[in-house]
């Protein structure tokens, strides 16, 4: 389906400002070809790319990509290798692409276990991007939700030592700004392939009001057509924030 044809279908003035994506089913996607697990990765590689395409065209305002959680160190080594050379490869391949449309690639997660050179490289190769003003792109890697909401009390608590006002005055909205996502606005959509219903520890703070929307399309196959649909179907529902209808 030419995904243009969709776009009327959207309203554009109520898009999500942002939506958070959790690629899955790159393994099952391989297996169904035959292939090796990589190759089901390199392929979703090609899905992020497409999504940013998309988002650019809608003028959405952040989209953060689930890449690699804090509970992917337990994959086989290859596949954990694989995958920290798949997100230097996507950045070395787009990022002067990325550049020229405006869009701000942010990698967001714990330093914890990851190699400070590595870590050092790819901030190095997304820093061109860093004073952009258009799409924001979080690149959650080595990412875990309940560890950012740990690294974000240590944050606090430290600086609260000089000013205990930071406890004392502490409001659920000015703790987010401890978070990897401080000064984003929360996901309004999260998006899940493969058709598991699961979080699996993504975005748990900023998630509080987001629409769900789980589809079977496994992520490689998802496509601009399918993130249309996704939205078409976000601007359907109703919602509330714990209020009661038309408030
Ligand atoms: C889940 O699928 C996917 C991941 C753990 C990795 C997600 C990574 C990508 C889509 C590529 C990363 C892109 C960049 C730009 C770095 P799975 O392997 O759990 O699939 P399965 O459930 O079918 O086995």
């Amino acid at each position: 389906m030419n995904y243009k044809k969709l776009i009327p279908r959207l309203d554009l003035e109520r898009l999500p400002a942002h939506v958070g994506i959790i690629m899955d089913g790159n393994g099952r996607w391989a297996a169904r070809k035959r292939r090796p697990r990589m190759y089901g990765h390199r392929a979703g590689a090609r899905s992020v790319r497409q999504m940013v395409e998309l988002g650019v065209e809608l003028k959405l305002g952040y989209i953060t990509f689930y890449a690699f959680s804090t509970e992917n160190w337990g994959r086989p080594e290859e596949e954990v290798q694989g995958l920290l050379k798949l997100l230097k490869e996507f950045l070395a391949k787009e990022i002067a692409e990325l550049n020229r449309q405006n869009i701000r690639v942010n990698i967001i997660g714990s330093e914890s276990r990851l190699d400070p050179a590595y870590l050092a490289e790819i901030r190095e190769m997304a820093s061109p991007t860093f004073g952009n003003t258009g799409l924001t792109v979080n690149m959650a890697f080595n990412y875990g939700g309940r560890l950012e909401i740990v690294e974000g009390i240590q944050k606090l608590f430290a600086e609260s030592r000089d000013k205990p006002e930071l406890i004392e005055k502490l409001s659920p909205q000015a703790f987010s700004n401890y978070l990897y996502t401080a000064g984003q606005p929360d996901p309004d959509l999260i998006i899940r392939t493969s058709g598991e219903s699961r979080i699996s520890n993504f975005l748990l703070w900023q998630m509080a009001y987001a629409e769900i929307y789980i589809t079977q399309t496994l992520w490689p196959d998802f496509d601009k057509a399918a993130f249309i649909e996704a939205l078409i179907d976000f601007q359907s529902r109703e919602r509330r924030y714990g209020g009661v209808e038309s408030q």
